[in-house]
């Protein structure tokens, strides 16, 4: 069996990470790995790559940074000869980026059997960029792969449950992986936090990156915990440092720092005393770790981490996150609702059984 997976952004590589894996302990499967190039800093790219042992790229597309329309015609237009002349008998997709969507539509224009890893989820505001791209990848794909059994439900409503399998989720399987490497790999900046009280924060959605009325709030209350509640490590995003700097941000008490490592982020989640977020992983890997979590966001497509007050939604409300981070000590217990850390088998067993 030839399997070819398309990554581009920085949780895809995780992802396929843990494919590559599963992928290993197999005989005769074939594995290529195209990267768009959607993420190119090293920081964003390469030392996931050395850190997690992915194979170097079979192909590298190179696409770089533009307008959504732009950077996804440019992924198409570069996807499809390479596709042509590999004949996989699965194309693999992960998660809900550009391309995502951009493997998605040339995969299945050229009738090639495609795959979606993390199908299913769903926030139910289209205004999110990922929204799209999840639907569309979802709508395309001959196979999907839901992390959860609530992904199910969302699939069997817009009529496409039948090409469903509930996998389990790789990020869980990451988790569970690297944690121990993440306690004892790590260089010092990220383990001179693990004695302390600290908040984790991280902010990159366009829908708070590029609004100022969201952004704003977001840092005076980041600024307002890290004065008065307990130090706030903040690795920024490089399209936040572009926004922030337009503002006129400066850091006044919030440690802000450059992107980091999935093994630093890894430890720094762990020994978090809460996390604050509008990633949908870094959602979920603070509920892996038990640590409570404020999500900067109105919804979520991670709906099961709200149990229980594990993860709240506070907006990007000033007042409701300083009075979230006064609640955070009444979260839990957390539930399993993620899997047992199989997904990246039962991914390639789904794939190989049909
Ligand atoms: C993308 C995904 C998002 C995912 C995130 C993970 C889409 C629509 N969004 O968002 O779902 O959660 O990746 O990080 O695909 N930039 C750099 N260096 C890089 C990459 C980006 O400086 O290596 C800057 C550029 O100014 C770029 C901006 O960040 O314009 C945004 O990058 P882009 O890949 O478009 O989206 P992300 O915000 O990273």
């Amino acid at each position: 069996m030839r399997i070819v997976s398309i990554v581009g952004a920085r949780p895809q590589f995780v992802k396929a990470a843990v494919v590559c894996r599963a992928i290993d302990r197999r005989h005769r499967v074939e594995h290529q790995i195209i990267h768009t190039g959607q993420h190119y800093d090293a920081a964003m790219s390469d030392v996931f790559f050395d850190e997690l042992k992915i194979p170097v790229p079979d192909h590298h597309l190179g696409i770089g940074s533009a307008t959504h329309a732009v950077q996804t015609a440019k992924m198409m237009k570069c996807l499809e000869p390479v596709l042509e002349t590999l004949h996989p008998d699965w194309v693999l997709l992960y998660g809900d980026t550009n391309s995502t969507l951009a493997g998605a539509v040339v995969s299945s224009k050229l009738g090639l059997r495609t795959a979606h890893v993390e199908a299913g989820l769903r926030s139910f505001n289209r205004s999110m960029p990922e929204e799209i791209n999840r639907i569309v990848a979802d709508h395309l794909s001959d196979l999907l792969l839901a992390p959860t059994a609530l992904a199910l439900t969302n699939l069997t409503r817009e009529g496409l449950g039948a090409r469903c399998v509930v996998t389990g989720d790789v990020m869980l399987d990451a988790n569970i992986i690297w944690r121990r490497a993440a306690e004892s790999q790590v260089g010092e900046f990220a383990r001179q936090w693990v004695p302390k009280q600290f908040a984790l924060a991280t902010v990159h959605r366009a829908e708070n990156t590029d609004n100022f009325e969201r952004l704003q709030p977001i840092m005076r209350s980041l600024e307002r915990i890290a004065s008065s509640v307990c130090p706030v490590v903040f690795p920024v995003h490089p399209r936040t440092r572009k926004q922030l700097a337009s503002i006129g941000w400066t850091p006044n008490t919030v440690t802000a720092i450059d992107p980091i490592s999935y093994l630093e982020m890894l430890l720094l989640e762990n020994r978090a005393r809460f996390i604050l977020t509008d990633s949908g992983g870094v959602q979920k890997e603070a509920y892996f770790a038990q640590v409570p979590c404020i999500t900067l966001r109105d919804e979520t497509e991670w709906e099961e981490t709200l149990a229980n007050g594990c993860n709240v939604l506070t907006g990007a409300d000033e007042e409701a996150i300083i009075a979230a981070v006064e609640r955070v000590h009444a979260a839990g217990p957390w539930s399993d609702f993620y899997g047992d850390g199989t997904a990246g088998d039962n991914i390639i067993r789904a794939l190989h059984d049909r």
